[in-house]
């Protein structure tokens, strides 16, 4: 009934494996550089409650779905979606979603790799003692050198894009599978170090207030952009919407459970970005910072941090090296579910499907790294490449990706699939499940994405 068992890619050994794969895709900038800069920019508590809501009602929903979605199809997105719809009798359309996920997978790995750069330069910096003594001024002109300058960025993004290309080229199993089992553990424990050290050097309760009391005021007219953001971020940071999870699915054995593995990975993820919140606004208030100053936020506090620790130059190196790895366990998820498709359907190698795929991320890419320098006049909608790129996917493509899974699941397939699925026990638990994928999920992402978009505004109803 359910077709094949396994898939050609190769299968992950054990639930746990998946776990942390699945962890390792949700936990990377997102968490540490993207959560605390977005959350500052929309003032704090209310934003973080409302992300805190999407990530539950929403996120975990959908994830199971997309898992599902994945673990029944076990192909690449596109060829998944085409299939389980022909199974159902329903159009062969439904690929589409595959393809969507495509284009976003190739604009968000694009900028990712230039951000995931930012981190590489930052681990040389940290080893070559750039942070000791630094303060605020200083730690923002050493950022603005970096990103002016074209030429470095272009190698940073480029030996990113190399080592991303050379895990998904080994396999899932092999490369990945080993490397995320210690490098997960030890991020933790560092961003652990961090937040006390921010405890005890900055000043942890304003931070606490910052986030945690929401302040609704704060918002003001920003609302429904703010609620869009905070979406944007939840779909963003779990991996959501894009098919990268789904792919990770097709890898899943038949006898792990489902449910209890997105609420892991989902809880983790929080976790981390959470962690990382209070790593950083203990710093920017006690050195009167600014919480809304963008996508620099932590490349400029951390390192005042780092220049004040004893041992700050060590301290500063191994954590840049950690967030280039969790960037790393993502970006090869953002580029495997194009790669699986070009071996699947154009008979490609492994070795040949990744550097195409990279490829092309690369060169996008470029256009993003232009974007901060050179081309920094050149806007659309007030943005620039990198930062259009961004707004593009997480608060549309993703959300509207996460739409389409939502009701596949919840309406295309029968009930009897998805129950099978998750584990065949029709209680409270799956039929919140259902409840939540095929209404709440698809209509608050529906009116969410509207309002943020400024459409109601539009029609004279905001
Ligand atoms: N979840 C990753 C992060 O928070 O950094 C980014 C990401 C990975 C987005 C995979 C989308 C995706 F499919």
């Amino acid at each position: 009934m359910t077709g094949t068992t396994v898939s050609i890619h190769g299968m992950w050994s054990t639930r746990l494996a998946f776990i942390l794969a699945a962890a390792g895709s949700a936990v990377g900038l997102g968490n540490i550089w993207r959560f605390p800069y977005t959350a500052g920019e929309y003032g704090g508590g209310a934003f973080v409650l409302i992300y805190l809501l999407c990530v539950a009602g929403i996120g975990i929903p959908i994830m199971m779905a997309e898992v599902l979605l994945g673990r029944r199809g076990r192909q690449s997105p596109i060829n998944t979606m085409r299939a389980l719809a022909e199974r159902e009798g329903k159009t062969p359309a439904w690929s589409l979603l595959g393809w969507m996920g495509i284009l976003a997978g190739f604009l968000i790995l694009s900028f990712y790799s230039v951000i995931a750069g930012w981190t590489l330069a930052y681990v040389l910096r940290a080893a070559g003692g750039a942070f000791a003594g630094i303060d605020g001024a200083g730690s923002k002109a050493l950022f603005d050198g970096l990103v002016g300058d074209g030429e470095r960025l272009l190698a940073w993004h480029t030996i990113f894009m190399v080592l991303t290309v050379m895990v998904v080229a080994r396999g899932v199993a092999s490369g990945l599978e080993r490397s995320v089992r210690w490098m997960m553990p030890a991020l933790f424990v560092l961003l652990v170090v961090m937040v006390v050290y921010a405890a005890w050097a900055g000043d942890l309760g304003a931070a606490a207030r910052y986030l945690f009391a929401p302040d609704f005021a704060r918002l003001q007219d920003k609302a429904g952009e703010a609620v869009l953001s905070a979406m944007g971020q939840a779909f963003f940071s779990l991996s959501l919407g894009m098919g990268a999870i789904m792919v990770y699915g097709s890898y899943l054995r038949r006898d792990a459970s489902i449910a209890r593995s997105a609420v892991m990975i989902a809880a983790t993820d929080t976790l981390v970005a959470l962690l990382a919140g209070l790593a950083i606004f203990p710093i920017v208030f006690a050195h009167g910072l600014e919480p809304g100053s963008g996508p620099g936020l932590i490349f400029v506090t951390l390192p005042i941090a780092f220049g004040e620790i004893p041992g700050g130059g060590l301290f500063g190196t191994l954590f840049f090296t950690l967030l280039v790895f969790a960037a790393w366990t993502s970006s090869i998820s953002i580029l495997e579910p194009v790669v699986a498709w070009l071996v699947e359907n154009r008979g490609f190698t492994r070795v040949r499907a990744s550097i195409l795929g990279g490829a092309g991320a690369w060169l996008l890419g470029i256009a993003c790294l232009l974007s901060l320098n050179l081309w920094s006049g050149y806007t659309l909608f007030g943005k620039g490449v990198l930062d259009l790129f961004d707004y593009l996917t997480a608060n549309v493509l993703l959300p509207l990706g996460g739409i389409l899974i939502a009701v596949f699941a919840g309406w295309v397939l029968p009930r009897s699939a998805t129950l099978d699925e998750l584990g065949g026990q029709d209680g409270v638990a799956y039929r919140s499940w259902r409840f939540l994928v095929r209404y709440v999920a698809p209509m608050a992402v529906t009116l969410v994405l509207l309002n943020g978009l400024g459409l109601f505004k539009a029609m004279g109803l905001g």
